[in-house]
């Protein structure tokens, strides 16, 4: 068995060998990345591992040399694991994870994770830092990009769909990875959405919010684990026994292996946690980080602190046989090597037709209709449309943040997609008024509007360029950047209906723009396949069917802006707060007055969570429960009928929502428990049936239990977090 192999291993290796395996390097990690010094390293089984290495500019071809040493020449033969931030996409793009979170499909979602495992398994990586699963209330963060939102039950549900693309059923199948749940945690909620800023997050939210998707992640078999940079709660992450050990191994009895983020154990010294190098190799050896990313404390400093009983063996061979495990069940032993053995069969499998097809299906699943007035969507293919915009031609900014290997020579973009559409070149026009997100310059803008007037309809295509969202590119401002608004202010002038496609890694401050604009689809970043998608799409050979996966902010100020809030004890209500006006004259003020509201903003998002239109309508009717009185083993359903009551086929997504009333702790206002996604023709009708189990309502009280509490419930099936038919059931 794998558990015997282990111990067999173990019992032939040296204290240095063992510590070699806890070593994941990169080229960073050797002085002036001297490739005598590595090889010589891996042969004396030093290195557990590589990271990143293969469009290194420093020696691209040594992946399979480096293999070959550690196999051959090393003492024990031991493989090397080679990992990659494959994040969404190895060579075929695939929408940005918080693009395909607006999918809400796990189907789709494991597809991807699917194709970008045959990729990059293809060039000997077997092993991804992906799925990113901290949960994020912040889009000034720019790592929201790679979140899967603001939602428990949709990041589990969606992280367990990209843990199971990536491993399969079966690790030894040599085109699996294995997954890396990321970043252990709370760091989605870095202070001000600054990235790696401290994280205050009390144990109860922690257990209830953010813990929830890393624990169904090992539930389904993800085998690994990143600590964060962040600190927690005043510890680092990496330094933090009580979120490795208490949590993840003594309560969730996780059995893969803990890497640290990159330098994040050196990292604990600026963090004024950790004095220097060796005691931070403590504190992190001693959390239980098994494996150490780029630094290389534990290999200077791990057999001092054995000797002087700061660290002992049988911790070392733990933290060698978690490693070991994973090696195993990955089979390395067997498939050591890249699956492509030449260019010819690596061609085969590198963003073959198949894998190109899958992402531009996947991406127009990911496309929110936000706005569609007078349904100037979808266009018509004899209407002239002028195409304006940064955005419009990103063969770059459409592949989003994390692309190491997508290059942008292979991006599909929108101008020739939409004229192979229409299938006229005169239909389509292009000016593109400004030559980035951040341009300032008005130059651009006469050529924009002359285009304008001569088109039926103006396609503005803008947002932000990848740059913007991303590891340490955060922002404080969320508007449009550059001269986008003004420039959508003067075609707005035009009086031609206009239709905006935003680009971005982030929901967007849109503030006048959204009511200038007649249409407002949010793409954020496609990927390869962006243009084809959106192609097709705009032109309506499909609806859009994305919904947010986040609450989308009126503006900055409002952050965080979140639908599983709790309710204050002044809650507001549509009729219930005050406004005032720009010159802070009062407009008006509901009975009876203060309420928890924002003067200028108001109480509720721009756009709530779960909310996304298509080219069709639904209505939602007959809710009916199964029983109105569940036991604490019980179990109820919930049904409603869905009609398509407009005019085109789409997908409607209804969602289960609940809301505890009264709690030993004050309660969030809904919680999502349950989503279907349902395919309808114009008129045709469906009901769909959620099934809750009482386990389903557990929270964590404040002594840290999770409970199920008795007491009165309300359910929703709903298209959205804002509304829904309702229902009222009691637990007892
Ligand atoms: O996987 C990433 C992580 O998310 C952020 N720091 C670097 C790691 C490796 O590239």
């Amino acid at each position: 068995t794998i558990e015997t192999r282990i111990q067999n291993l173990l019992a032939q290796m040296s204290t240095r060998e063992k510590i070699g395996q806890l070593a994941l390097r990169d080229w960073g990690t050797f002085q002036a990345a001297d490739m005598k010094a590595i090889k010589q390293a891996v042969r004396e089984g030093r290195v557990g591992g590589f990271l990143n290495v293969n469009f290194s500019s420093v020696d691209k071809n040594a992946f399979e040399e480096l293999q070959r040493i550690a196999v051959e020449e090393s003492p024990l033969g031991i493989p090397l694991l080679f990992g990659q931030d494959v994040i969404h996409g190895y060579e075929t793009i695939f929408p940005i994870p918080l693009g395909q979170a607006a999918s809400w499909n796990p189907d789709l979602i494991r597809q991807g994770a699917r194709v970008a495992a045959q990729e990059a398994s293809a060039d000997g990586i077997r092993w991804t830092f992906a799925p990113m699963i901290d949960i994020s209330r912040d889009p000034r963060w720019g790592r929201i990009a790679e979140t899967l939102g603001e939602d428990p039950y949709l990041t589990s549900t969606l992280g367990v769909a990209m843990v199971e693309g990536f491993q399969t059923d079966n690790l030894a199948d040599p085109t699996s990875l294995a997954a890396c749940g990321k970043h252990f945690a709370g760091y989605g909620a870095a202070e001000g959405g600054r990235d790696y800023n401290s994280a205050y997050i009390p144990e109860r939210l922690l257990r209830d919010i953010y813990l929830p998707p890393f624990k169904a992640g090992i539930d389904a078999g993800m085998q690994s684990i990143m600590s964060t940079y962040s600190t927690l709660n005043d510890v680092p992450g990496t330094g933090s026994p009580f979120l490795f050990k208490q949590i993840l191994r003594d309560e969730w009895g996780f059995d893969g292996f803990v890497v640290s983020d990159w330098n994040a154990v050196m990292e604990m010294i600026p963090h004024g946690f950790a004095r220097d190098a060796k005691h931070a190799a403590t504190l992190a050896a001693n959390a239980g980080i098994d494996m150490e990313m780029h630094t290389d404390t534990y290999d200077q400093y791990l057999p001092q602190l054995m000797d002087e009983g700061k660290f002992s063996e049988a911790q070392l061979d733990t933290a060698v046989a978690n490693i070991l495990r994973v090696k195993l069940r990955l089979d390395l032993w067997n498939h050591p090597y890249p699956r492509a053995k030449s260019e010819a069969e690596r061609e085969q499998i590198i963003r073959n037709d198949q894998f190109l097809n899958a992402a531009k299906e996947a991406a127009k699943e990911t496309f929110v209709l936000l706005k569609n007035d007078r349904q100037l969507l979808p266009l018509k293919k004899d209407q002239t449309v002028a195409v304006i915009g940064p955005l419009a031609e990103a063969a770059h900014d459409q592949l989003g943040t994390w692309i190491y290997n997508g290059d942008k020579k292979h991006s599909r973009t929108l101008l020739p997609a939409l004229r192979e559409m229409v299938g006229d070149q005169g239909k389509i026009i292009f000016a593109e008024g400004l030559t980035y997100s951040r341009d300032t310059s008005t130059d651009g803008f006469k050529a924009a509007l002359k285009a304008a007037k001569k088109a039926d309809v103006i396609l503005y295509v803008g947002g932000e360029e990848a740059i913007l969202s991303g590891e340490g590119h955060s922002r404080g401002d969320i508007r449009l950047p550059g001269a986008q608004a003004e420039l959508i202010a003067a075609l707005s002038k035009t009086d031609k209906p206009l239709a905006m496609v935003l680009l971005a890694g982030r929901p967007l401050q849109l503030d006048k723009t959204l009511q200038q604009a007649d249409a407002v689809m949010m793409a954020w970043h496609p990927g390869t396949m962006a243009g084809p998608a959106l192609a097709e799409v705009l032109y309506g050979e499909t609806s859009p069917s994305g919904r947010l996966p986040l609450s989308w902010p009126v503006g900055a100020g409002q952050i965080p802006i979140y639908y599983n809030h709790l309710a204050t004890g002044r809650p507001a209500t549509d009729d219930n707060y005050t406004r005032i006006d720009k010159i802070g004259r009062e407009v008006f003020q509901h009975q009876p007055g203060n309420s928890s509201n924002q003067l200028d903003y108001g109480h509720k998002p721009q756009f709530p969570f779960g909310y996304g239109l298509t080219y069709s309508q639904f209505e939602y009717r007959d809710l009916v429960l199964s029983n109105t009185n569940l036991d604490g083993n019980g179990q109820l359903t919930i049904s409603a009928t869905i009609a398509n009551t407009g005019k085109a086929t789409a997908t409607e997504t209804a969602q289960l929502y609940v809301r505890d009333l009264v709690g030993s702790v004050s309660r969030p206002v809904r919680e999502l428990k349950g989503f279907e996604r349902v395919t309808l023709a114009p008129g045709e009708s469906r009901r769909v049936n959620f099934t809750l189990n009482a386990d389903q309502l557990a929270f964590h009280n404040a002594q840290m239990q999770a409970v199920v509490e008795p007491g009165e419930y309300r359910v929703w099936i709903a298209p959205d977090a804002a509304s829904g038919l309702e229902g009222v059931f009691t637990l007892h």
